[in-house]
């Protein structure tokens, strides 16, 4: 199936790896232009590098992705590069660590997860719409989390919250910009093999599987097609959406294991 999006820019924040290199790769092999966001700047350009060799035409524009002056030079980077873009993939995040109760919690920790997910949410969708207006295509998939309905577990009340807020904040800006052709949807996965979940154990890990009713966790690859459906020309009437892709699990709880 052709998506509809060979040529168009898409901009990945936290591209680098992870999710966010896999929707980059995702993207690329539809023949987008990829531009890779990341606060770490060396990966973010060996990430771009790795593409290019490859054959898909990706450039990096490290920044971090909650700051409001850096975003604003980077997007004024990619403007003027490519004039234009047609997809933004919020993906910018951090894990948990260390697990905090909510009654233990520094306001700092808190503000530091609010601000790593939900700020830089708002500041690349905010810089990114006039430049969807000027193409007439607009695609924002953002990046939840399946405990933002189910609570997650005990210790990341913080991180709940940021995906819940990202959730929301999908609902109401997909009503706004629905008018524009601007499409914004959410993802909203379940473990994924990745870096941030290195630190937990193995018998966390082994729980995890177990209680997975697909038994194993979810391959970055896996996420990254369904964000380039979600880009893509034919998903244009799905707005506003929070797409689960979890296994099956919806909500988690892995009980006195850790
Ligand atoms: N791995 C999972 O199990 C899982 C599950 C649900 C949701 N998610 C979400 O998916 C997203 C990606 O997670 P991942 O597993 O690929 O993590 P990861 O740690 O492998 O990659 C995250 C990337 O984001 C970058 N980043 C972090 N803060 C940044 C900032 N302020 N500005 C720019 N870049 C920044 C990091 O440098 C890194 O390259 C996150 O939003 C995460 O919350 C992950």
């Amino acid at each position: 199936m052709d998506l509809g999006i060979e040529g168009r820019v898409a901009v990945i924040t936290g591209g680098a790896r992870g999710i966010g290199f896999a929707e980059a790769e995702a993207l690329g092999a539809e023949g987008a232009v990829i531009a890779i966001n990341d606060i770490d700047s060396v990966a973010a350009m060996d990430a771009a590098a790795i593409l290019r060799a490859r054959g898909i035409q990706a450039s990096a524009f490290p920044a971090d992705a909650a700051d409001e002056a850096e975003v604003a030079e980077a997007m004024r980077k990619i403007a003027e590069k490519f004039g234009k873009i047609a997809i933004l993939v919020n993906n910018a995040g951090v894990g948990v660590k260390p697990d905090y109760s909510a009654y233990e919690m520094p306001a700092e920790v808190w503000d530091s997860m609010q601000r790593a997910h939900v700020r830089s949410t708002f500041l690349w969708s905010r810089a990114a719409i006039p430049l969807m207006r000027l193409g007439g295509y607009g695609r924002i998939v953002n990046t939840s989390s399946m405990n933002y309905t189910g609570g997650g577990r005990p210790g990341a009340t913080h991180y709940v919250a940021a995906k819940a807020s990202i959730a929301g904040f999908t609902r109401a800006l997909a009503k706004e910009m629905g008018p524009d052709g601007i499409t914004v949807n959410a993802i909203a996965p379940g473990y994924v093999a990745t870096e941030l979940i290195d630190g937990f154990s193995s018998p966390m890990l082994a729980v995890i599987r177990e209680q997975n009713p697909t038994r194993r966790l979810c391959e970055p690859n896996e996420i990254g097609a369904l964000v380039a459906y979600l880009a893509s020309r034919q998903a244009g009437f799905i707005n506003g959406e929070i797409v689960c892709i979890d296994g099956g699990r919806r909500e988690f709880y892995w009980g006195n294991t850790a």
